[in-house]
């Protein structure tokens, strides 16, 4: 039985006032023991004071972002041992808007998830397809493509501590959900796929959805088999809404 897990991806937002009153607001409204795991990844400058004040909580704390290399001259970059130092549990990877703004490719997607368990970090492996990309029937290549590039450099077995986002590209953002169906195709397409390599790990790997999920379709999306939680953007910024999906992943 795999355990949903809910990741509020936050993204550049917030203010220091801005997200303690965010987490007070949620804290309240989450129950005692969440029947999913929860966690939400502040900007890197808010990881510190986040981590503090989510102490006592059952929420985990993750980043957006990491170097691929440990240590070093590598000016702006922060480290996974840094993140896992001020408290984080997980940290995203091949986020869409790191592929598409920052030119982070398959192989250094594959580097950042290698650092990331080097430092005791739960990789968020985010996969997913443009628009173009699924209008050219190319959805299953393209997300094959960008998991066989962890595959090929991890194995499946480092899937055992890792999880997998599906977020079609053309969904973020745009208030365009992929349909229940849509979203829950690709997802067996992602677990066939590492059963193909280790059929044990393909049976426990969480496979998130993210694209646009809200308090209105999460219900839905999540009752698909292999949909085991979201990867929520705008709506983790509203304690309600946000609240009101994580409950729709128990
Ligand atoms: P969204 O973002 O929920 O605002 O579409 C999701 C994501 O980018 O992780």
């Amino acid at each position: 039985m795999r355990k949903p897990l809910v990741a509020g991806n936050w993204k550049m937002h917030g203010t220091r006032s801005e997200n303690a009153s965010l987490l007070t607001q949620l804290l309240d409204r989450l129950p005692e023991a969440p029947a999913a795991d929860l966690m939400v990844c502040p900007p890197f400058v808010y990881l510190q004071e986040i981590s503090r004040l989510l102490k006592d909580s059952d929420v985990g704390l993750g980043a957006q972002s990491l170097c691929a290399e440990p240590v070093g001259a590598f000016k702006g970059e922060v480290s996974g041992a840094m993140l896992r130092d001020v408290g984080c549990n997980y940290v995203l990877v091949g986020h869409s808007e790191r592929r598409q703004f920052y030119g982070e490719n398959d192989a250094l997607v594959a580097r950042k998830f290698v650092a990331a368990q080097a430092a005791g970090l739960v990789p968020v492996l985010c996969v997913g397809e443009t628009l173009d990309e699924r209008e050219g029937g190319r959805t299953t290549e393209v997300v094959t493509r960008q998991l066989d590039a962890v595959l090929g450099v991890s194995g499946a077995g480092a899937l055992h501590s890792a999880v997998i986002a599906y977020e079609p590209v053309w969904a973020i953002g745009t208030g365009r959900t992929a349909t229940p169906e849509q979203a829950q195709e690709v997802h067996a397409m992602i677990r066939a796929r590492v059963a193909l390599a280790d059929a044990r790990i393909a049976g426990e790997v969480r496979i998130l959805y993210g694209g646009s999920v809200k308090a209105s379709n999460a219900r839905e999306l999540f009752a698909m088999p292999d949909i085991d939680g979201g990867l929520v953007g705008g709506a983790s910024l509203k304690a309600d809404e946000f609240a009101q999906i994580c409950a729709a992943a128990g």
